[in-house]
């Protein structure tokens, strides 16, 4: 089983940015967070972070038919991107949206998410541990539909 894992803006900053909101830890360790739980799971990962809309974009379509599945956090683009949400949607791979903090507790224009129409779950306001429970649901979703 192959994932792509997938981070959007700022997420680079994490340990610097706003810590009070997304912790301490950095996004070195995010990585090595997620790459623990994949090793463990036997999950080939890729995981990347980028700042750009496009990019995003890009990446997204680099999984069709290259990936099994998509966690995707796509930081402020969340609120503000069709073309995130037109991408997953392309590509037809089972996706679930990630966020650190939790965003329906958040301002306003955070409660809105244009990438949540194409994905089967969020996980939102548990951390790092958001991931965790990312991979592990679409591991569970895509072994029942290899059955
Ligand atoms: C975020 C929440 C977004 O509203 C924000 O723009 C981010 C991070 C989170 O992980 O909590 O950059 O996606």
């Amino acid at each position: 089983m192959k994932l792509l894992v997938l981070n959007g803006p700022n997420l680079n900053m994490l340990g610097i940015r706003e810590p009070q909101i997304y912790g301490a830890q950095t996004y070195r360790d995010l990585e090595a967070f997620i790459q623990g739980i994949c090793d463990a799971e036997g999950i080939d990962v890729q995981i990347a972070q980028t700042n750009h809309e496009g990019e995003l974009v890009d990446l997204i379509q680099s999984a069709y038919q290259n990936a099994d599945g998509i966690v995707i956090n796509p930081a402020a683009y969340t609120h503000t991107s069709v073309a995130i949400l037109d991408a997953v949607k392309a590509v037809a791979l089972p996706a679930v949206e990630v966020h650190l903090s939790d965003v329906s507790k958040r301002e306003s224009f955070r409660q809105i998410s244009y990438v949540r129409e194409a994905c089967c779950a969020t996980f939102a306001g548990y951390g790092f541990d958001g991931y965790r429970l990312a991979i592990l649901h679409l591991k569970k979703m895509i072994e029942q539909d290899g059955e």
